[in-house]
Parts: structure tokens; sequence; C-alpha cells
């Protein structure tokens, strides 16, 4: 389903293979997110609203969200890729970094009003840790809270099955199934997750939750 194996990311939620991406790969997928992102944080949370961007690698939608007026928190695991993404951003610019595991219960960083995912569910490989990451979301943004999902959507159970590498694609009862324990959804749509034809065309499901109170 990939077009280019390049802009594929890996299925892991660990640290040191991602180091070893950084540092081994071209990030094929690091590309400012298409305006369909933008339309829907206008809507639900429009600007100076405070923005954790969770996995941010290469920090290039991080600074995309400060250029629109929002005010950024964002942490990557990998050491390569917030080194990087730090060296990318200019000193002017609203958005500072945090090296951590998003998954981490006892990380410091909670309560955030919205958080968002690019990229970063999609890579988990099974059920559980898709669970795991749904939890760290709810303790990111604590009651109330709003979480933005862009990632790989599978649009029927074929192309769930048929998958070898890359993203994990997902049906929408996936996603649901590893979400709604702490989540209730605003809006669901499939677009494009990328604005390259050929390489990162590929359909997303870009996704509006509001963590529930209790
Ligand atoms: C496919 S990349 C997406 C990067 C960026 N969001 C984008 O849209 O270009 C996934 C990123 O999530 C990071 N990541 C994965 N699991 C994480 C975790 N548990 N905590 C923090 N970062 C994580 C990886 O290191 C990687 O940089």
């Amino acid at each position: 389903m990939l077009h280019d194996e390049s802009a594929a990311p890996p299925r892991s939620l660990n640290a040191a293979e991602w180091d070893h991406t950084y540092d081994r790969t071209v990030a094929g997928w690091d590309e400012e997110p298409p305006p369909v992102l933008g339309v829907l944080l206008a809507a639900y949370a429009p600007p100076p609203a405070r923005i954790m961007d969770v996995g941010c690698g290469l920090g290039t939608t991080a600074r995309w969200l400060a250029d629109r007026g929002y005010t950024v928190t964002a942490c990557d695991f990998s050491t390569r890729a917030i080194e990087e993404a730090r060296r990318r951003t200019p000193a002017t610019a609203a958005v500072r970094y945090e090296l951590l595991d998003a998954t981490d219960p006892a990380s410091p960083l909670h309560a955030f009003p919205v958080v968002l995912d690019r990229g970063v569910l999609h890579t988990c490989p099974t059920d559980g840790e898709r669970r795991t990451f749904a939890a760290a979301m709810s303790r990111m943004c604590g009651p109330g809270g709003l979480w933005f999902h862009v990632g790989a959507a599978a649009l029927s159970e074929e192309d769930a099955l048929n998958q070898s590498r890359g993203p994990s694609w997902t049906t929408e009862k996936t996603f649901l199934d590893a979400v709604s324990p702490w989540f209730t959804v605003l809006a669901l749509h499939t677009a494009d997750f990328g604005r390259r034809p050929g390489v990162t065309d590929w359909p997303a499901r870009y996704a509006v939750l509001r963590r529930r109170a209790t």
C-alpha cells in the first residue's frame, strides 16, 4: 500500500530502534502536515492553545504549529530526533522540546489541553501496545483534554491483513477498540497522510477525541 518504502516508519515502541532509524535512513515521512489537520485544529482548538506534539520526530509539525500561533511542547524518546529537531528550530520559535518516553507512567508532562500524535500510534505493532499508547495520551491530556490523531487507516479488513512493513494499518474498529476506554470521538475523517504524491499520500485517519471526565 505504501508507494515508497523510504517513507515507511518502523513498527516499534523502542527508542533505540528509532535512534537507529534516524541515524541510518532519511525520514521519508518528514514533512509539514496537509491542510486538513490545520482545519481540524482551528475548529476544535484554535490558537493560542497549548499543544503537546507527542513523538515529534524532527520537529517539522511542531514548527508548523508554532508558525500558526500555538504554544508547543514537543517530545520524542529518540535522542537523535530531539537533537536534530532542536538544531532545526529557531531560538525565537514557541517550541520547547523534551526527551521522554510518552508511555512512561512517571512522565512529569501531563494535563495538556491538547495533544497531537501524527504517525505515532500507528507505529504500535499490537493491540496491547496501541492500548498502552492510548492510555499514555489520556494521562498527557487529562480529563476534558483533546487528542488529535493522524495515522495509517486500513480502508477494509483486507487492507488490514495485507501488510508486511511500514505503519500498522488499522481498521476503524481496531482503532476505536484501542482508544475508547478513555476517549469519546468528536470527529473522524479519512484523508492523505502527507502531501507528496506517490510517497506520503496514503490513507490516514484524522480523529479528534475528547478525554472523558472519569
Ligand atoms: C513516524 S515518526 C513521526 C514523527 C512526526 N510526528 C511526524 O509527523 O513527522 C514516529 C515518532 O514517534 C516517536 N515515538 C514513538 N514512540 C514514542 C514514545 N513512546 N514516546 C516518545 N516518542 C515516541 C519516534 O521516535 C518517532 O520520532
